[in-house]
């Protein structure tokens, strides 16, 4: 049994997915703050399998204890935790108890039933402002909001937890722009509230919802003067999951890998190729920068291809036109 914290959350859904089409017998835990509970009838409709689920928090260890009393659990992918950048400015004391002492409770509860292996969705937030692209994993780390600490104090506690015990096996996949949906439709990132980031708030002024894009900055050193970031299609980062969790399963220790094209793409870039995929205009206008942006960040995935055999394979074409479908889908139901 592979047990998926968040599993109901956009890239924990796809993983979970992709781990019961590899043959996984899988439970999620999931608190739903930032999901919908018919994720797993989506689930099912594209598997044929409902995943056991349980509605906790990882905050309840008494809970989280129950879930490895009554599963054999043989190890953990850990996506539960808050995630958005700003709102971690504003409330950093509940994204601190949230993820870090969900993490460690989480951990505490795995030791106690040694069950030693985990795969934690890390960032490339890790790599902070002043790194250069291509990035790998081996370059000094740090953050730049309490967000980003969260992830940079557990790849570190995680570290800690295998140098108290090598009998651990810890895989740090540090994601870099998650972006696409389900190939059915029926899976995709549903953000509450204005989106934060690029292509869901693309994806609603294409659907109408919003009045325009606003573009942060178009004098940054780059092909165009607009931000360039990694974009990586969602399923190619579940499958990413599916294969840290062979390796885990192979190899104690811990290893830091990102997941990554490899390729930069700029904001005018994304908006073209996503004028094409939904056949209207991006109405848009040129703002100030946001603070906190770097002018380019993409990967070095070659840690990912030597250590997993693992290459992102979908374009940004492919990207655009899930986001799309998705959003056009979720519109009509
Ligand atoms: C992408 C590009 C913006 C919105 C963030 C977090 C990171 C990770 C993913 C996840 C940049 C520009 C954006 C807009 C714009 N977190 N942009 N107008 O900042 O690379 O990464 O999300 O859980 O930790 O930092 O992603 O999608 O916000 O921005 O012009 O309305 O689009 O300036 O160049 P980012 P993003």
């Amino acid at each position: 049994m592979i047990l998926v914290t968040g599993g109901t959350g956009y890239i924990g859904s796809h993983t979970v997915v992709q781990l019961i089409e590899a043959g996984h017998d899988v439970v999620i835990i999931d608190n739903l703050s930032n999901s919908k509970l018919d994720v797993l009838d989506k689930i099912q409709e594209i598997t044929g399998v409902r995943p056991l689920f349980y509605h906790i928090d990882l905050l309840n260890m008494d809970d989280v204890e129950r879930v490895f009393n009554q599963n054999e659990i043989k190890a953990v992918i850990h996506f539960a935790g808050f995630k958005a950048v700003g709102e971690s400015v504003q409330i950093p004391m509940a994204y601190y108890q949230n993820n870090i002492t969900g993490t460690l409770n989480l951990c505490m509860i795995m030791d106690k039933y040694k069950c030693k292996n985990i795969v934690f969705s890390s960032s490339a937030t890790v790599y902070g402002l002043n790194n250069i692209s291509p990035l790998t994993e081996d370059l000094p780390l740090s953050a730049t909001n309490p967000y980003g600490q969260t992830k940079l104090m557990i790849e570190n506690i995680l570290k800690d937890i295998y140098v108290s015990d090598d009998e651990w096996s810890i895989s740090l996949l540090r994601y870099f722009n998650p972006i696409g949906a389900h190939h059915s439709s029926l899976l995709g990132e549903n953000p509450r509230g204005i989106p934060n980031n690029l292509v869901p708030y693309i994806a609603q002024v294409a659907e109408g919802s919003l009045e325009k894009l606003k573009v942060f900055g178009d004098d940054y050193d780059t092909i165009d003067g607009t931000g360039v970031r990694d974009y990586i299609h969602v399923e190619d980062l579940a499958r990413g999951h599916i294969l840290a969790l062979n390796y885990v399963f192979k190899h104690k220790g811990v290893e830091a890998i990102n997941l990554g094209t490899g390729n930069g793409s700029s904001v005018l870039e994304v908006i073209k190729a996503y004028e094409k995929e939904c056949g209207k205009a991006i109405p848009y206008e040129i703002v100030a920068r946001r603070a906190g942006d770097v002018d380019i960040c993409f990967a070095n995935p070659q840690k990912a291809k030597d250590l997993l055999k693992w290459e992102a394979t979908k374009t940004l074409d492919e990207m655009c036109r899930d986001s799309w479908n998705f959003m056009v889908t979720t519109r009509k139901s």
